[in-house]
């Protein structure tokens, strides 16, 4: 069904298609998720199958609302409740350990299960249609750029899914972040969407082992090379005063040095605000992609608030240059 209009459905057809076993791209205020019924074997291994994603990377379930959660999680500490209560629904998957029922497959063997509430109507409406909590990866495979756009999925993914829901274009723009609650202990597995001076504003400090990327990840998924355009990509700390082919692309947060002859300039928020950044952040690296450059430089954001997730994501993309085997 890919090339066709079709693949664009309403919430009851892609409830519908949930609650059969089949794959739909839902719409997040992060990316785009591709999802299936997380309850169901089967359909979260044609997650796996449509991505390539190896099976050691866990997914998130999805839920439309807090009252869901003893369906997800055995066990939902106050800590937990806190932080829920406070950014859901919105960018921030909590890692508490699982109910039985969700199969071993979504958390790649591990006790622990991530689960968050989007902050998008459309999808909390077809997550209370199908009445399943849905296991949702990203809409891209595996270890290429993210959606963020209906029209990024079905360019990526289009002619190995059932359906689409348009929810245009996705406000935060990067993934969540990822917290594992296990014995009282908060440990940050991703940055994402919620910086941590929010989080330690709320809870005070958390553990932040993954503040690099790295080649052995503490949590599983947490891969080196990640979130890669096919161009190369170096990351910098100020524009280059000259730069060697006529094919280079720029991405910087705002283009306020007088910059050479890059052939293409993605100036991500010309006040410098990193949520705005953040929002143009994957689009930017997709037309990036699709412009036939020879590399992409990147100046690095300030590690603050969001800038620390968008250095991340920057770092895995560059890493892709040495290691494109474990794309
Ligand atoms: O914003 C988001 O989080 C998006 C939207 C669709 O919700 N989803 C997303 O999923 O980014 P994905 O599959 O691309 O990244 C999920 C990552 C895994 O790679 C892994 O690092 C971590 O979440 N994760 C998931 N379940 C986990 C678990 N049980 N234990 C540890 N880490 C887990
Ligand atoms: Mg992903």
């Amino acid at each position: 069904m890919p090339e066709s209009p079709n693949a664009f459905v309403t919430i009851e057809r892609a409830a519908a298609f949930l609650r059969a076993g089949g794959l739909v791209a839902l719409p997040t205020e992060t990316v785009y998720g591709l999802g299936g019924n997380a309850l169901d074997p089967v359909a979260v291994a044609r997650i796996f199958a449509a991505k390539e994603r190896p099976f050691f990377d866990p997914l998130i379930v999805h839920i439309p609302d807090i009252d869901w959660m003893p369906r997800v999680v055995s066990e939902f500490p106050q800590v937990a409740v806190q932080l829920a209560e406070r950014f859901w629904p919105g960018p921030l998957t909590l890692v508490l350990p699982k109910v039985k029922s969700i199969p071993d497959l979504v958390t790649s063997g591990l006790p622990n299960v991530g689960v968050r509430i989007p902050d998008h109507n459309l999808t909390r409406q077809v997550l209370r249609l199908a009445n399943v909590p849905v296991a949702a990866p990203s809409a891209n495979p595996f270890g290429r750029l993210s959606p963020t756009t209906a029209e990024h999925v079905q360019a990526q993914l289009g002619d190995r899914i059932d359906a689409i829901l348009d929810g245009g274009p996705c406000r935060v723009g990067i993934e969540s972040t990822i917290l594992q609650i296990v014995d009282n202990e908060v440990t940050l597995l991703r940055p994402g969407g919620i910086s941590l001076e929010e989080i330690e504003a709320l809870i005070g400090n958390v553990h932040h082992p993954v503040s690099t990327a790295s080649d052995s990840p503490i949590a599983p998924g947490m891969l080196a090379s990640h979130y890669a355009p096919q161009t190369p990509l170096t990351i910098v700390d100020k524009v280059p005063l000259s730069v060697e082919s006529d094919r280079m692309g720029l991405l910087v947060l705002r283009n306020d040095a007088t910059s050479p002859q890059f052939a293409q300039i993605e100036e991500l928020s010309p006040t410098g605000d990193l949520v705005v950044a953040a929002a143009n952040f994957f689009q930017a690296l997709h037309r990036m992609d699709a412009a036939g450059l020879h590399e992409i430089i990147a100046v690095r954001f300030p590690d603050s608030g969001l800038g620390r997730a968008l250095n991340d994501r920057l770092k895995r993309a560059e890493h892709r240059r040495s290691d494109r085997s474990s794309c």
